[in-house]
Order: structure tokens, then C-alpha cells, then sequence
């Protein structure tokens, strides 16, 4: 895994932004996985500022990591209005384009295993942004999560509910389980950046980059993968001993996929 630290959040977005955009100049037809959440932001609004200088985005295929369970899609707080509103509005992707879990399905296995049938007919996830939980979680797939794990749905830690609760009028709103993404699923991506500012990330960052690959922080998983990059700001990486690495153009490939 690489790791690159950079000067703030923007520019954390802007990093991220500059190795989707090669793999976009790469595949015209991208699947570009996303994430949720505050830290990718950034991100989406780098690419954005690239398509208005005229990137095409228009055969990208978007897929997301996950869904609450039971949030109709048209809440805003649903991940199928935040990739809507974030991403595939501004970039100009085509509906057909945007693939996220079904979280109102009556049959959420079914529903799982379509999701997974959808991505493989799409050939795979061929970058893959992620964000990290305080608890080094990726997607929803909290600590304890199999490594090997495929899409399903999951209960929300505690933890996790709280830091949601910011976008819910009382924390009891948010809801308790998910659809998402397993991390053996995630994990088949063939690029990843991973991006994270702040200093409430930098025990997660550290323990996914330098502690030991375990199903205790889903985020470790990223050691074993050949071509993962973390993008930290100062804060995120505070944590961390041995990386200090700053200034990774392309990032290698290295150990086992
Ligand atoms: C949610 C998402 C994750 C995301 C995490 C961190 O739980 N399911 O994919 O990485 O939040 O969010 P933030 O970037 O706002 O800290």
C-alpha cells in the first residue's frame, strides 16, 4: 500500500481526484466505486471542477459501497440521494449508470445477491474511492466483518451510529442496519484510494496501514491488496510511524492481490 500525505482536506480531494481522472483517461467507461460520507467530498468536487473543463464522465458507471436499511430513497440522508446529489449530478452520469444497494427491498439477501450480479455484469469495480470509519471501518463493514465477506445486509455498531447521528434530527433516527458491500467484495476492486483527514481518523488510519490484517479493523485489509493508496492530511496520518511518504506520482504495485 502507498501512502501519501498532503498538505489539507482539499488537497487530500484533489490527490484522490487526480488518480481517478487517470484511470478515466485509461477506461472511458470507468466503474468508479464511492463512498459516502464527509471525507470524500472533496473528491467529488475536484472531479466536478474537471468535468466543467470538459472531462467526460458520461460512460463512467458509479457503483456504491452501501445503503441503510428502511430509509425511503428520496430522504436525502439515503446513499441513493447522496450519490445522486453528489456525484452523478454533477458529473453528469446517466441514471442507468448509478448502481446502489437496495436497502427498502423486501428480500435483502435477494436483493444483495442482484446487486452483486449487477457489478460482476459490469465487469468489476475498477477504482474504488473509500473513506474510513473512527472504528477502521469501510463501507458499513464494522469491526468483526470477514475478510472474505460479499455484500449482505449488517447491523450498524454503536459507534458508528453516533457519528451518523450528525445527519438525523435525534440519534434514535439512524437507522440500525444496512446493505453493504463485504470487504471481499470491496477488496476485488483493482485500484483503491483510500482517503481520510482529520485527527478522530488518525487511530484507524494507523492500525489499518501499520497494525496486523485483521477482521478487528476491516481497513487493514488494504496491506494485502497490490494496488492501494491512502491519501491522509497531516492529521489523519499523525498517528503513523513508519510512512511519511509524500509525494507518490504513480502508485506501485507490490505484494500479494
Ligand atoms: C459512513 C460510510 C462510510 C464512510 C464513513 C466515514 O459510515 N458508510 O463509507 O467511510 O461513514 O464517514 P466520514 O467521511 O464522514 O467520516
Amino acid at each position: 500500500m502507498d501512502v501519501a500525505v498532503v498538505g489539507d482536506p482539499e488537497s487530500v480531494g484533489r490527490r484522490a481526484a487526480v488518480l481517478v481522472l487517470q484511470g478515466l483517461g485509461e477506461d472511458p467507461a470507468l466503474v468508479l466505486g464511492v463512498a459516502t460520507g464527509s471525507s470524500p467530498v472533496s473528491t467529488y468536487r475536484a472531479l466536478a471542477e474537471a468535468r466543467r473543463e470538459g472531462t467526460d464522465f458520461s460512460r463512467v458507471r458509479v457503483v456504491a459501497l452501501d445503503e441503510y436499511v428502511g430509509l425511503p430513497e428520496t430522504d436525502p440522508r439515503s446513499y441513493h440521494a447522496f450519490v445522486w446529489r453528489e456525484i452523478a449530478q454533477p458529473l453528469r452520469i446517466p441514471r442507468d449508470n448509478v448502481l446502489v444497494p437496495d436497502g427498502n427491498a423486501p428480500d435483502p439477501e435477494a436483493a444483495c445477491a442482484a446487486f452483486e450480479e449487477a457489478l460482476r455484469a459490469w465487469g468489476g469495480t475498477g477504482i474504488q474511492l473509500l473513506g474510513i470509519g473512527r472504528n477502521g471501518h469501510v463501507g458499513f463493514n464494522e469491526p468483526g466483518s470477514a475478510l472474505d465477506s460479499r455484500t449482505r445486509r449488517s447491523a450498524l455498531s454503536e459507534t458508528t451510529r453516533a457519528d451518523n447521528a450528525r445527519f438525523f434530527p435525534r440519534p434514535e433516527d439512524v437507522p440500525a442496519y444496512c446493505l453493504t458491500q463485504g470487504v471481499g467484495t470491496i477488496a476485488e476492486a483493482r485500484t483503491i484510494v483510500l482517503v481520510a483527514s482529520g485527527p478522530h481518523k488518525a487511530a484507524a488510519v494507523a492500525a489499518a496501514v501499520e497494525g496486523p490484517v485483521t477482521e478487528a479493523c476491516p481497513a487493514s485489509f488494504l496491506q494485502r491488496h497490490r494496488d492501494a493508496t491512502m491519501v491522509l492530511d497531516p492529521a489523519a496520518a499523525a498517528g503513523l510511524a513508519g510512512h511519511r511518504v509524500s509525494e507518490p506520482t504513480r502508485h506501485r504495485r507490490s505484494g500479494p492481490a
